[in-house]
């Protein structure tokens, strides 16, 4: 799908996000206390090699940050990060995605019909954590497939799972019911979703979810 039309969709999309986004009834979900935080986030920046003279300003979902490429879940990690005085890491597939924004739109489709589980890198240790902020984009609609891998590699039962996801328009769509499905022995909650645009705006905001949560 070309980024017109993939335009058009996520703004089709954007509609039924108010509906779907209600479903995440974060306050009745029974939460541990947050004693010990691990913060792991899924972008598109950390899972493309990209060109050394890519340009941030004409390509969708960049930023630059202290003169790195900077994804936009990977900025609201960061943010997450210095609230919980822990350190971000991220969930990276073995295999990169295209450099190219529609490539990577039209394997993302792909991998999603296919239910792929894109191969990890690393290993993340959660063992002593009692939560885990986890931050993505959404991806039609949906966890990106190397998060459905995160969830299949590991087994986050008895922690609090706490939900951040950037978008264009969709939301959460569907992803906290689907991580439930997959975590049904976790809290999961209802972080917060930014659009993409405006997560450098939003850093109070989302700094101050966290500190509601913790
Ligand atoms: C493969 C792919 C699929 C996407 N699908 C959607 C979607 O269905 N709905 C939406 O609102 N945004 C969608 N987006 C936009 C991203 O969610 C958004 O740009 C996000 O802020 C990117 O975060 P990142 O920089 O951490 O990768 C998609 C982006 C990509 C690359």
């Amino acid at each position: 799908m070309k980024k017109r039309a993939f335009t058009a969709f996520i703004t089709a999309a954007a509609v039924c996000a108010a509906m779907l986004t209600g479903c995440g009834d974060s306050e009745s979900v029974e939460t541990k206390p947050v004693e010990k935080s691990a913060v792991v986030y899924f972008s598109r920046v950390g899972n493309t090699q990209f060109p050394d003279d890519v340009d941030v300003v004409t390509r969708a979902s960049l930023n630059r940050e202290n003169d790195a490429l900077a994804g936009n879940a990977q900025l609201i990690a960061q943010y997450i990060a210095e609230e919980t005085k822990c350190e971000a890491v991220e969930i990276v597939s073995k295999d990169s995605y295209p450099a190219d924004y529609d490539e990577t739109v039209d394997l993302a489709k792909k991998e999603q019909g296919d239910k792929k589980r894109p191969e990890l890198t690393g290993d993340i240790d959660l063992k002593d954590a009692d939560t885990v902020w986890l931050v993505f984009p959404n991806w039609w609609t949906d966890l990106p497939m190397p998060v459905y891998s995160f969830f299949d590699k590991y087994d986050l039962s008895g922690k609090n799972i706490f939900v951040f996801v950037t978008h264009e328009g969709s939301g959460f769509s569907k992803t906290i019911d689907t991580i439930r499905e997959l975590e049904p022995d976790a809290q999961v909650v209802e972080g917060l979703s930014v659009r993409g645009g405006k997560v450098k705006s939003e850093e109070k905001n989302i700094k101050d979810r966290v500190k509601e949560l913790m």
